[in-house]
């Protein structure tokens, strides 16, 4: 029947350049539904003589059956079309160059603290660390610091709720816990945060202290002045640096000092210094007939703005990478 192959030829040719698959369902349907072409060729098959039936019935399911088959086949390319596209639309460059991670570096505080830590090591003294949530007693009393002592005003210090713990106001009491735990001679530093309320160019809520401390038979004033001298000379890299001290008062040390270093034509405040107070000792059970010895609190913040020539604290703390890239 030459009607028929005409009809398959064209619809196979139609399936194949169909990409789209509601497309490819209905150019089906004109063959294969309820009133496509095949579908009413099989209808009309009752009118024809009943001889002839079989064979035309035969080569009409064959018909459907290619188309069916075809229909099958560009479905599955055009499934295998989406596909692909979607793989090439999320696909990933790998040749690209990678997007690199940057190199870290390290806050110029904390490279004040490792040059501090370098410098006083090779002057034999030990690194050590203690609590920044400290108790009343090691931040306080310990120290000699009477119970009215201003310094313990709510207003100056921050409270933790329950009352017994503060953030601790200086690096001092991590003398009291190491001299519980260790007998004379003690040659240690202690860098660490401290926190007091204040806040302008020169002072913020949390700032850093190193602690020294040297305790031993005949550790003089001397040894005090001949430490810190050595030690901003080495610091700054400079020998004509000059290292003064001003009478001053703290609880824990006996005689006291303000330390100032000389800066260009004046003087600059570097930090709180004295000999030992034998209260602070026997707090400890270190015998204060047979030892003594100086303490010192410098202020790292401080030495780095001098070293790195900054003129506002605050910036340490604001975490602006475009300052602290500088550094580094
Ligand atoms: N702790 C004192 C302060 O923060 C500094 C200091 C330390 C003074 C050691 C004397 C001895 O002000």
């Amino acid at each position: 029947m030459q009607d028929l192959d005409a009809i398959v030829n064209e619809a196979l040719g139609l399936f194949s350049g169909i990409e789209d698959a509601d497309e490819l369902e209905r150019a089906k349907a004109r063959y294969l539904g309820k009133s496509g072409t095949l579908t009413e060729l099989l209808k009309g098959l009752g009118r024809l003589p009943a001889a002839e039936r079989p064979a035309l019935g035969s080569r009409i399911n064959a018909a459907k059956d290619r188309l069916e088959a075809a229909l099958k086949a560009q479905r599955e390319r055009i499934q295998g079309c989406k596909l692909a596209a979607k793989l090439a639309e999320e696909a990933l460059d790998v040749t690209l160059p990678g997007r690199g991670l940057g190199t870290g570096g390290l806050h110029p505080v904390t490279r004040t603290m490792e040059r501090i830590e370098t410098l006083f090591r090779s002057l034999g003294f030990e690194v050590a660390d203690g609590p920044e949530i400290e108790t009343d007693y090691y931040n306080f009393t310990a120290l000699n610091q009477p119970e009215n002592h201003p310094a313990r005003s709510m207003h100056d210090t921050f409270y933790v709720d329950d009352g017994k713990h503060l953030l601790r106001t200086h690096t001092s009491p991590i003398q009291i816990r190491y001299m519980e735990k260790h007998r004379p001679p003690i040659k240690i530093i202690a860098p660490g945060r401290v926190y007091r309320v204040d806040l302008d160019a020169t002072h913020s809520p949390m700032f850093h202290q190193v602690e020294g401390l040297w305790i031993d038979r005949h550790i003089t004033f001397a040894d005090l002045k001949g430490v810190l001298a050595d030690f901003f000379k080495r610091f700054f890299e400079r020998e004509d640096l000059k290292v003064r001290f001003r009478p001053s008062f703290f609880p824990f040390t006996e005689p006291s000092a303000e330390i100032d270093m000389s800066f260009g034509d004046g003087w600059l405040e570097m930090g709180g210094a004295g000999m030992v107070h034998p209260n602070v000792l026997r707090n400890v059970d270190i015998d204060s007939e047979q030892y003594r010895g100086f303490a010192f609190g410098l202020g790292p913040d401080r030495l780095t703005m001098l070293r790195y020539g900054v003129n506002d604290l605050r910036l340490f703390f604001e975490n602006d990478l475009r300052f602290l890239k500088q550094f580094n």
